[in-house]
């Protein structure tokens, strides 16, 4: 079949160009030309038609030999990659502008321009053949009851028979896309393909694995490995998934909502009737859930799985790390080199021969590597964790987290590298003695830092943007175009040569082009009509007044009218709002859009039913000691998905009861994240412009005028939980017993440690909200009053993360575990 595989590289001026279009049959008449079946694709006036009857066939030198759906949204035929003389069956959009395929017969065997078929056989088989008449793909079973093949409007293929009973469908073998309706169950996967133009399998995969749940995965030619939903929520809770539901099965319907039996649900941000939506396995790994502008052919992205590419297993092979600088690359540690420079999936190779005697470390500073881990331990020291290493001959690093939990992990190969200043924690890579490490690592960076740094962008702007300069960094996307799984290599470089000379990449980036968002821009007179002229107040905040309205498709809303500070660019207001749409978290308020017209500045959000914490806590109604830990533990999981894994780290400053809105289930999602950079930075000098949180909340730092990190979030968050436990505001003063002004917060928290240190088993029942009447779990509300306190701590180095108070939290779910952590 490879004899068959010729590359024409054709090249003609435009007047020729035309001249051929106008005129199809020359194609067929003239065999030298035959191969500039480009110039055939632009002229069809035959009258389309959506089915194909018994015993005939479509033809791959006729582009117009295609089947079309009745309305007219989906076209089937053979499709190619311009230049290339490589063909496909496909189906792809009739409307997008670039043809965007949403399925695919044979993905991993192209066919010739030149006398391959697709014939509806008199058997009942549906078969692609090449020009040498072999066969590269074909229905499977046959059935003589086959009447015709149609192509509905819902982009599905069909064999049917006379009575229109469904034989066989495309549904039930997707190749990388979903389609609206199409049934995802236990038996399909999406695959992506290998590269943008190159449809091959690739390594990752959307399937239901053995728990029920969906998952997506990576399995290369050395590892295989789960990275969605993160491995890091161990629990089924925590990922929004139930593994108990074991139907497997899942629907994305017509209005852009997915949905699934584990749980997993969705939704386009642009929801709503008569959408064109799919679900793609992109190439790199990520799944995306595009919609179509039917106006410009465009694709937009309005949901995606991953918002960080380097959480991806498996992109930078072995031994490579994946990081932000600021888009995802791939680098090498010291003294290892890339396998293959055009390949970063290869990974790296060592400069040196491993040797189990006389090693030495290199630290590298917030990396580590994911998985294969040889003995994990808590509890020991640095020199412990690498005495361990040494102990073993198997092992090639080991890492180790400063969270003051003394964990080291020892591993026995190096997969899944990545490198985050929010992870805390540091690598160690064994060597050999005979190696210097005097040379300065390429894997250096600073500390993070938060985004939101309205105080001083230089002091707060993370270095490690720019110290790159001794790197070998190559993008990580060209290892796409440079696997190399054709039968000829050069059918490859020939389609490299011809994008290069035509330019033909950025005229199909156009047709790719997404707004990069999952939010929608809302008119004023939209909003308006939404909230039926700003008539409902829900309250207003340090940003503005929130309004309730309704949206067309009946979505019940917030609106937020911003005040006169927010930034005045455009440009900039857009790339903030935009990342912040990005953000989603269960417990995190979407936002589904804003409005920039004139002087407005509006933030569409998701409307919540029960309002803010403040409105359950400190007032008569009040909730129960269950809720009260829900809203604990899901403020700890959103403010933690914040610091540690979204895509720009953001710092809330301002957690206050009124900023925890609670859902018709009261599970709390935090609202307002992400503004404190909206707003206008830098009115230079004025230290006002500092103060952002709220009296009673504000970490004393703020005051200090030292940097503000994410530990300013864990103390108001500290403060919050301890009103949860009190159901009083500490935050408010009083005056104590020598008639001095002291807060709240400082008497609950002296009251609490003085209690505990006496050992008296009743201290949590005088402290906890009496108007629960003693309905709570002590092992809970002891918990939540250590890490509160733990929280509130002057010194912000000794407040703990909110990684890990939502772990010790997790730990507490079950009200009977002893779980409060161990006391200093
Ligand atoms: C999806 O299914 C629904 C209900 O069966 C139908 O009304 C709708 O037209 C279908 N949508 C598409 C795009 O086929
Ligand atoms: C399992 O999931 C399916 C599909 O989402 C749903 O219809 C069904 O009710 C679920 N079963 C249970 C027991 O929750
Ligand atoms: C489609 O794109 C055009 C031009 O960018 C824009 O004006 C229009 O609002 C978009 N339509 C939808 C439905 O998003
Ligand atoms: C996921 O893929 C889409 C489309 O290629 C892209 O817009 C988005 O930025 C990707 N997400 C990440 C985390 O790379
Ligand atoms: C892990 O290390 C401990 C010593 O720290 C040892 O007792 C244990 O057997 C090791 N476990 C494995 C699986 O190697
Ligand atoms: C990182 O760089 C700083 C200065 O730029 C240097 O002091 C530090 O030793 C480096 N760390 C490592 C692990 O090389
Ligand atoms: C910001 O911080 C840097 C470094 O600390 C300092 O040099 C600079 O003057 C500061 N800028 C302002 C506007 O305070």
């Amino acid at each position: 079949m490879g004899n068959f595989l010729f590359i024409y590289i054709t090249h003609l001026p435009t007047s020729v160009a035309a001249t051929m279009a106008a005129e199809t049959s020359v194609c067929q008449e003239i065999p030298s030309i035959i191969m500039l079946f480009l110039l055939c694709l632009s002229s069809t006036a035959v009258e389309p038609r959506s089915s194909l009857s018994r015993g005939s066939h479509l033809s791959v030198e006729d582009a117009s030999d295609v089947l079309t759906s009745q309305d007219n949204t989906f076209t089937c035929g053979f499709y190619n990659v311009k230049g290339a003389n490589a063909y496909w069956f496909a189906i792809w959009y009739t409307h997008s502008m670039e043809k965007t395929t949403v399925w695919m017969a044979n993905r991993e065997k192209p066919v010739n321009d030149r006398g391959s078929r697709l014939t509806l056989r008199r058997d009942g088989a549906m078969v692609l053949t090449d020009v040498d008449g072999s066969t590269a793909w074909q229905t499977n079973p046959t059935s003589t009851e086959v009447d015709s093949a149609d192509l509905l409007n819902s982009g599905n293929l069909v064999l049917r028979d006379r009575n229109g009973k469904i034989l066989w469908q495309s549904f039930d073998y997707p190749t990388d896309t979903l389609l609206p309706n199409q049934t995802f169950t236990n038996s399909k996967q999406l695959t992506t393909g290998i590269g943008k133009y190159m449809f091959g399998s690739g390594y990752f995969s959307l399937f239901f694995d053995e728990n029920n749940v969906l998952t997506l995965t990576y399995r290369g030619p050395e590892i295989s490995s789960i990275y969605w939903p993160s491995p890091d929520c161990s629990t089924i809770f925590e990922c929004g998934r139930t593994n108990y539901n074991s139907s497997r099965v899942a629907v994305l319907d017509d209005m852009g909502k997915f949905v699934s039996s584990d749980g997993l649900q969705f939704g386009a941000s642009d929801m709503g009737v008569g959408i064109k939506g799919l679900l793609k396995m992109d190439f790199d790994g990520n799944l995306t859930l595009y919609s179509l502008n039917v106006s410009t052919g465009l694709w937009v992205v309005t949901w995606e799985a991953l918002i960080k590419l380097c959480n991806v297993h498996g992109l930078c092979g072995r031994n490579g790390v994946c990081e932000y600088t600021p888009s995802p690359r791939c680098s090498c540690p010291p003294h290892f080199e890339p396998t293959d420079s055009t390949d970063w999936g290869k990974g790296c190779k060592p400069k040196f021969e491993r040797t189990c005697k006389d090693s030495h470390f290199v630290e590298l500073t917030h990396v580590d590597y994911y998985g294969f881990d040889i003995n994990y331990t808590q509890a020991i020291s640095l020199q412990q964790c690498r005495q361990l290493c040494l102990g073993d001959c198997r092992c090639q690093a080991f890492s180790y987290r400063l969270d003051g939990k003394g964990w080291c992990y020892t591993k026995s190969s190096l997969f899944n590298g990545y490198k985050s200043p929010a992870f805390l924690g540091n690598l160690y890579l064994r060597l050999p003695k005979e190696i210097q490490t005097t040379e300065p690592t390429n894997l250096n960076a600073s500390g993070h830092v938060c985004s939101i740094n309205m105080i001083n962008t230089t002091e707060i702007l993370p270095s490690y943007h720019t110290n790159n300069q001794r790197s070998t960094f190559v993008f990580l996307y060209s290892f796409a175009l440079a696997i190399g799984a054709f039968e000829i290599p050069i059918l490859v470089l020939g389609w490299w040569l011809l994008f290069r000379k035509q330019g033909v990449p950025d005229l199909v980036e156009d047709g790719y082009r997404t707004i990069s968002s999952q939010f929608r821009n809302f008119s004023y007179a939209e909003l308006k009509g939404a909230t039926r002229k700003f008539k409902e107040v829900l309250g207003s905040g340090g940003f503005g007044v929130v309004y309730k309205g309704t949206l067309e498709d009946a979505r019940v809303v917030a609106v937020k009218r911003l005040g006169d500070e927010v930034i005045q660019g455009e440009e900039g207001f857009w790339a903030e709002v935009s990342t912040i749409g990005k953000i989603n978290h269960m417990n995190l308020v979407r936002m589904w859009g804003f409005c920039w017209e004139a002087k407005h500045r509006l933030l569409v959000y998701k409307f919540l039913e029960n309002g803010s914490l403040d409105k359950h806590l400190f007032s008569t109604s009040f909730l129960g000691w269950k809720d009260r830990f829900r809203v604990a533990y899901g403020t700890a999981r959103g403010l933690a998905y914040l610091h540690h894994e979204c895509l720009e780290w953001v710092i809330h400053c301002d957690i206050k009861p009124e900023n925890i809105l609670l859902d018709n289930k009261y599970e709390p999602k935090i609202s307002d994240f992400g503004l404190a950079k909206l707003s206008q930075r830098g009115v230079t000098g004025s230290q006002v412009s500092r103060i952002r949180g709220t009296k009673g909340y504000m970490a004393p730092e703020w005051a200090m005028n030292l940097p503000i990190t994410a530990k300013v979030d864990v103390y108001s968050y500290g403060v919050v939980i301890l009103e949860l436990v009190k159901g009083i505001r500490l935050s408010d003063w009083a005056v104590n017993d020598s008639g001095e002004p002291e807060s709240e917060l400082n008497r609950f928290v002296s009251l609490a440690r003085g209690r505990f240190r006496k050992g008296e088993k009743s201290w949590v029942d005088e402290i906890v909200d009496p108007r629960l009447r003693g309905n709570f779990s002590r092992n809970q509300a002891a918990s939540i009053i250590e890490v509160g306190i733990s929280c509130v701590e002057e010194d912000r180095n000794k407040r703990p993360t909110m990684e890990s108070v939502a772990q010790v939290l997790l730990a507490c779910e079950d009200e009977t575990a002893i779980c409060a952590p161990e006391n200093k």
